[in-house]
């Protein structure tokens, strides 16, 4: 099977069985990722870019440690050290990086849509790590994976997602994704937090943590978001911890052996407590793991289209 599409912007614009198709690869990329040889040739000859105007530590390194297992040339920039900061276009800077031969450009942004407006004009694949509080498809893949890794599957799957909802794109790529392999979608969190119309999607919509919990399957917490959002939404950062934050008591409300996932980076004590990241419930170092394996299945599958390639 092909991906539709030369670049990964969304789990929006993607089909079911490209989400499946995608994790199936991942799964085979673990078998690389765990083994003592680190150094497979399925990317070898091509180029892979990583281009950062946000901090990161999992996605970046991650994207970086995929290429180079699969033997792809690669290098990253970031927005403080390039041509960026003095005052280049995003569209110049993506011409430039497609004449230098990139296969694959790997962009977060702090602007929704910045990924999209990179694909329209490079040759490359554009794969979006995050723009803005719009989408972050492959974390949210690697949510997916983990789940299905665990449970088998994702439909008929009770998910909770808790936390700032309106400003996490984790929260809207989980929505898009799971929804389209058949599991239901919660979330809960202030109202200041969470976008109404949300309701409209078929998403439960809750206020109270207790209530999204209450037979879960899997809860993902989200971070707060406070670089993206203005003053004023909650009173204090310990008033939305002793509301909106997961505790081992709180757990008990969802299903026995609820998965907790987290995207990291994880504030301790504000979102979820530290018994709760303790338990053997909590899949946040197996998120990590699988999140190498999706990325080296992503980078293969986009360059095996053919189309991200530069034939100048
Ligand atoms: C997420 C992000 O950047 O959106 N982090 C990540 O990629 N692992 C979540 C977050 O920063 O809260």
């Amino acid at each position: 099977m092909v991906l539709k599409s030369k670049d990964l912007l969304g789990l929006k614009d993607i089909d079911a069985d490209e989400i499946l198709h995608i994790i199936e690869t991942a799964r085979t990329m673990r078998y690389i990722l765990d083994s003592r040889n680190k150094k497979a040739p399925h990317l070898q000859g091509k180029s892979v870019i990583t281009l950062f105007y946000e901090n990161s530590t999992r996605t970046r390194l991650s994207f970086e440690l995929a290429a180079k297992y699969l033997g792809a040339s690669s290098a990253n920039i970031s927005s403080s050290g390039s041509s960026v900061s003095k005052g280049e276009t995003l569209i110049d800077t993506a011409k430039t990086i497609d004449m230098m031969g990139t296969d694959i450009i790997i962009m977060r942004h702090p602007m929704s849509g910045a990924p999209h407006l990179m694909a329209r004009n490079v040759k490359a694949s554009v794969i979006n790590a995050g723009d803005g509080m719009n989408e972050h498809p492959t974390q949210a893949l690697l949510d997916i994976f983990t789940v299905i890794d665990k449970r088998g599957s994702m439909k008929g799957m009770k998910v909770a997602i808790l936390g700032d909802v309106s400003h996490s794109r984790v929260a809207r790529s989980n929505i898009w994704g799971m929804t389209k392999l058949g599991a239901e979608m919660s979330v809960a969190g202030p109202a200041t937090m969470v976008p109404p119309e949300l309701q409209k999607t078929g998403v439960r919509v809750f206020h109270t943590v207790q209530e999204a919990l209450i037979g879960a399957d899997v809860v993902i917490c989200l971070r707060l978001q406070l670089e993206r959002q203005q003053k004023g939404l909650f009173p204090s950062i310990r008033e939305y911890s002793g509301y909106f934050g997961l505790n081992g008591k709180r757990l008990e409300l969802a299903n026995k052996d609820a998965l907790v996932l987290h995207p990291g980076p994880v504030n301790r004590g504000v979102e979820i407590s530290s018994d709760v990241m303790g338990k053997s419930v909590s899949c946040v170092n197996e998120q990590v793991n699988n999140g190498v394996a999706i990325r080296m299945a992503l980078l293969y599958l986009l360059t095996r289209r053919g189309i991200g390639e530069n034939i100048n």
